[in-house]
């Protein structure tokens, strides 16, 4: 026998880097501490700032004294609505204008005497420490006007309006006639919800470092959208938003709460111009629940009709959520229910109840994660009346069509999602019956529901350039809140380059790089992948051609075609980093988005196993194991995505078994604005999570990634409730579940 040929040596292409569960590259400096975060900027004079909140939820203030508070030592102003210097308001809502996107309300802080909500700020004291801030803070005095105000949202349901569509996010849709269909159905059920409002609990509450110089201004913010904060920015102090840059390198977590302009970011900016120092403006964590928004509390009803196979035949999903007099958008909490299930007739509609409040804001799969419990919970209690498998009866009713367009599902893992999962988690195990399964004193329920998030993809301006010594630099201005992307990205132009990713540098979070997406609708890898992938694809061209004029071969490694053609290096530009082009940037790269979702509905989805253990005496719910099963297309760090999954369910269990924000029916007051009081998960309410990837490319979307990070928390409350039900028989209609829903 002949010898096998010796081993090649190891290329410069590693060809699995695309989808390896690498560690992040930020990884080092996170766990050393040496990743500064936005309040961890140092200027040597440094002032701080300390936010003073209304304490009436409607009318005027007509006295504010800042004697006491000035005789703080080490103050150096107290900022009010009476000194304060003249902004512009907030600008009114508009799609072209990109300083409106980040807008939440339309209050001018600090240029009004009107107060609009319990908590909304007055004023701003600044001083030498953080301690002489929040003093100072403390002592102004100040007198109102009250006016009667209407916080109380179950109170105010009655005068609920109905929701207008937007053509983005429909909220309403019917086909056929579900009422009448309910009414002639077989089997059904006619359910009620409620879900608290709930509030963000970033591990980082918000925080800015201002600094002026002349004109341009420097701000060190916790955002996901720096190019939209800028631009606000920019049209409040009237400059231009080429002269202010916004550096946001990490953030500590957002998950929506930090995708607007709150009035912190304009009051550090504010107090930094009054005081011609340099400011920090942390948020207290009291502060986020005051001056960020949450999401809105909802009563929803879901009514299913089926015929004796469990054929639905109607789907109703209505619900009520809540919106500020002052700004925010309403909550879309029925449209998960618009492509959920292969229902003959369907009817989704919502309506809203107006409240002198906070206005709510975005919060990781906002409708999605609470519409999902009632409508999933519904499903499971329908299987009941049935007798059929709560998995079986998702099976028998999964459509081969977007239910109420009748467009082609782009990609559609759940029945493979379902059936994968029942194996690993053992569904064949469970015996129906609720209270039939136990473990000594504990009683056990296991129960599942279905994940589902709509796919977007937003523009991503960015530079590629690789170097003659092999190294590749990415430089995007996008966001990194935790969920990875540095790597993730880095993986990606390796992957599309062919070079190792040691190889690879990626920039971000900072105005001065070409501008990025802002990092929500979990669409920030589909649409910065995309820009790369673009980009690599120019390089790779430029490098053919330069290679033909130096006389190399195409297949020679890039260091060698730069080197032998004489350039140090080439650089890719996709889309623009002057700021008119970031603008058509945008609209060419989602012209082809949207042209495609004509045609196509585009979703991650997932199926959630859950099993709780309920003590038989207390009602102690304990959830025990938890499997995900997700269709987030192409996977493109196993270790990051699984993440970003995990972090969803982890945020889902606090929203089923303890969130809730306690609102003063009379006042208008968030009365349990802490972590004391406000129970979200620690490490011991947390079993292990596994998390599986079908993985699978989406063939619509480029390089054929979903999102993951949304679909992760949509329909973990339901398999909570689900799971409860099976364990004790108590089915919750009301989140969260605390142990006394239970006995
Ligand atoms: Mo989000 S809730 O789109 O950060």
């Amino acid at each position: 026998m002949t010898q096998a040929p010796p081993q090649p040596p190891p290329t410069r292409t590693r060809t699995r880097v695309l989808g390896e569960p690498l560690n992040r590259v930020d990884g080092h400096v996170k766990t050393t501490g040496a990743a500064r975060f936005s309040a961890e900027y140092h200027y040597p004079d440094i002032a701080h700032a300390a936010i003073v909140h209304a304490t009436i939820s409607r009318g005027r203030i007509t006295a504010i004294d800042a004697s006491a508070a000035l005789d703080v030592p080490g103050v150096h102003a107290v900022i009010t609505h009476e000194n304060a210097p003249r902004m512009q308001p907030p600008p009114k809502p508009s799609i072209l204008n990109l300083a409106t996107l980040a807008s939440p309300t339309s209050v001018n802080y600090l240029n009004t005497d009107e107060v609009h909500w319990n908590g909304q700020p007055i004023a701003v004291a600044v001083a030498e420490t953080l301690d002489a801030a929040r003093e100072a803070a403390s002592r102004v005095r100040v007198t109102y006007d009250a006016q009667p105000a209407t916080a109380d949202f179950e109170r105010e349901q009655p005068n609920a309006i109905p929701q207008k569509n937007s053509p983005i996010m429909p909220a309403s849709g019917s086909k056929g006639d579900a009422v009448a269909a309910l009414a002639a159905a077989e089997v059904s059920v006619d359910l009620r919800f409620t879900t608290p409002m709930q509030n963000h609990n970033a591990l980082e509450p918000h925080a800015t470092t201002a600094a002026w110089d002349g004109d341009t201004l420097t701000v060190h913010d916790s955002t996901q959208a720096i190019d939209w904060t800028r631009q606000h920015l920019a049209h409040k102090f009237g400059i231009k938003a080429g002269d202010i840059r916004v550096v946001s390198t990490f953030v500590g977590g957002a998950f929506g709460g930090k995708g607007s302009v709150w009035p912190g970011t304009i009051l550090a900016v504010l107090a930094a111009r009054v005081t011609g120092r340099p400011v920090r403006l942390m948020l207290t964590r009291e502060g986020v629940y005051r001056t960020v928004g949450g999401r809105t509390p909802s009563a929803q009803r879901v009514a299913l009709g089926a015929d004796r196979d469990g054929q639905l035949t109607a789907l109703i999903h209505s619900g009520v959520t809540q919106v500020s007099r002052v700004g925010g958008g309403p909550e879309q909490v029925v449209s998960q229910s618009r492509h959920l299930y292969d229902a003959e007739n369907i009817l989704v509609e919502q309506s809203q109840v107006p409240l002198d409040a906070l206005p709510n804001t975005s919060m990781r799969a906002p409708g999605e994660a609470i519409g999902s419990y009632a409508i999933e919970a519904a499903m499971d209690e329908l299987a009941y009346r049935l007798d059929l498998d709560p998995i079986e009866l998702r099976m028998r009713n999964e459509p081969d069509r977007d239910p109420l367009t009748g467009k082609l599902f782009a990609r559609r893992g759940l029945r493979d999602a379902y059936a994968l999962g029942a194996k690993q988690f053992r569904w064949q195990d469970r015996t129906p019956a609720p209270g039939s399964m136990r473990d000594g004193r504990w009683l056990v329920g296991m129960g599942v529901a279905t994940a589902y998030h709509p796919s977007w993809q937003f523009g991503a301006n960015l530079t590629v350039r690789i170097d003659a010594d092999g190294t590749v630099l990415v430089r995007c201005a996008f966001h990194e809140m935790g969920m990875g992307g540095a790597t993730a990205y880095a993986q990606v132009a390796a992957h599309a380059l062919g070079v190792p990713f040691d190889a690879v540098r990626v920039e971000y979070g900072d105005t001065d790089l070409p501008i990025g997406p802002a990092a929500g609708g979990s669409a920030q890898t589909a649409s910065v992948t995309s820009s790369i992938l673009e980009a690599a694809a120019k390089l790779k061209r430029d490098l053919r051609k330069l290679a033909q004029r130096a006389g190399v071969s195409p297949t020679e490694p890039p260091t060698t075609i730069l080197t032998r053609a004489g350039r140090d290096h080439l650089t890719a530009t996709v889309g623009s980093d002057t700021r008119l082009g970031q603008i058509t940037g945008q609209v060419r790269f989602m012209t082809k988005f949207l042209r495609d979702r004509r045609r196509y509905m585009k979703a991650a989805c997932g199926a959630h196993f859950c099993e709780v253990k309920v003590d038989q005496d207390t009602g102690e719910i304990r959830v025990t194991r938890w499997l995900g099963v997700f269709d987030i297309g192409t996977v493109v760090n196993a270790k990051t995505a699984a993440s970003q999954l995990r972090g969803g369910i982890v945020m889902g269990i606090g929203a089923a078994l303890g969130e809730e924000t306690l609102v003063d029916r009379d006042t208008g007051r968030i009365v349990n604005a802490n972590l004391s009081e406000y129970h979200v998960p620690v490490h011991a309410d947390i079993p292990r999570i596994d998390i599986e990837c079908l993985g699978d490319p989406d063939p619509t979307m480029p390089l054929g990634v979903l999102g993951a990070g949304e679909v992760g928390i949509v329909g973990v409350a339901a398999a909570v409730a689900n799971a409860v039900h099976h364990a004790t028989g108590r089915r919750v209609y009301d989140l969260p579940i605390t142990l006394d829903k239970v006995l």
